[in-house]
């Protein structure tokens, strides 16, 4: 017998009441292993926050000028693959403009903090460009790598700064200028060279036998050694400086690339570095928080320029914490 109208409207009705129940239980489950699924991340995000990982935080001197440097940075940071091909094109797609336009990206994208303003400490050619570093408290050190006996530097921050002063350099018998003053017959490289020679040392080395909690200023001026000293950082290198002043050499010059050991030839085999290789080099600073605050030619050596860099972004010290600010 056929089903009337209405049996066959209560059977359609109840398959539906049936299906709407399924449904409300797979949502129920859904929602279920929806939360679990937050949890969990929730979970491995504490996880992460409690591991040793590297964490990008801003500078103690945030406020304003912070969150400017440290966009600024980012900006940089992440236009700078697209500009150097754009550069290069503007150069008739020459990755070696002649003399000091090799440098011409490369240009201050940082401003220095708050009261403390971009000025010459030391003169002449030893003279360096640094944000004020007279508001600096001991303890304090300020090292300065290869001074070919020129010292005007080392007078200059002495007199300015309560900090002490470690000069090194392995080519000349040096001199001490002060109590506050210290002066060691090494050079710094890569460590291979450190291990090859006992008249090389590596940054980290160095800090650690002079015991150098912090370190505001380095000034560095070795020839294009800057290359296998800087290819050594990493995010967690000790007593990483607030200040860079440092001579950028993109040729030999009179001074070969002669330090010990093939493992680091920074020209690759090349006569000098292209822009391109320049780029990974302030790339490879700007990786580790360092924005340019100054560039200045040097017009006694047409393939070197004088570079200021402030470190506004560093990771934490101690990994486990979530909030602290650069050094
Ligand atoms: C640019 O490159 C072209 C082709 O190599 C060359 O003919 C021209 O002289 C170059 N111009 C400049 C300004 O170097
Ligand atoms: C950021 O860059 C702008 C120019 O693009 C500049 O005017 C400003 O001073 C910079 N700020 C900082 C804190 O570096």
């Amino acid at each position: 017998m056929a089903p009337t109208r209405d049996e066959k409207c209560t059977h359609m009705f109840s398959q539906r009441n049936a299906t709407r129940q399924r449904f409300q239980r797979t949502n129920h489950i859904r929602t279920i292993s929806n939360t679990i699924y937050i949890l969990l991340m929730y979970a491995s995000l504490i996880g992460l926050a409690s591991a040793d990982v590297p964490l990008r935080v801003l500078p103690r001197q945030a406020g304003e000028w912070g969150n400017w440097a440290y966009r600024n940075l980012s900006t940089w940071r992440s236009t700078i693959f697209g500009r150097t091909q754009q550069f290069i094109v503007s150069k008739n797609n020459s990755e070696y403009p002649p003399a000091w336009e090799r440098f011409d990206l490369f240009q201050p994208f940082i401003s220095c903090p708050p009261g403390r303003t971009l000025r010459r400490v030391g003169q002449g050619d030893g003279g360096k460009w640094l944000c004020d570093p007279s508001t600096l408290n001991a303890p304090c050190t300020i090292i300065s790598l290869g001074s070919g006996m020129e010292f005007t530097f080392e007078r200059g921050i002495l007199a300015d700064t309560p900090c002490k002063v470690l000069t090194a350099d392995c080519t000349v018998t040096g001199s001490i200028l002060s109590e506050r003053h210290t002066f060691l017959p090494l050079c710094v490289g890569s460590a291979a060279a450190a291990q090859r020679s006992n008249q090389f040392t590596t940054y980290e080395a160095l800090v650690t036998r002079a015991q150098v909690e912090a370190v505001p200023v380095l000034k560095i001026d070795v020839e294009a050694f800057e290359y296998p000293v800087f290819a050594e950082w990493h995010e967690h290198t000790a007593a990483l400086p607030e200040q860079i002043a440092v001579e950028v050499h993109w040729g030999e010059g009179d001074t070969p690339f002669n330090e010990p050991g093939p493992e680091f030839k920074p020209q690759w085999g090349r006569g000098s570095l292209s822009v391109s290789d320049l780029s990974l080099f302030f790339f490879h600073l700007a990786n580790l928080g360092y924005g340019i605050i100054n560039q200045e030619r040097n017009l006694n050596c047409d393939q070197c320029s004088e570079f200021t860099l402030l470190r506004v972004e560093s990771v934490p010290r101690n990994g486990r914490t979530l909030r602290r600010f650069a050094p």
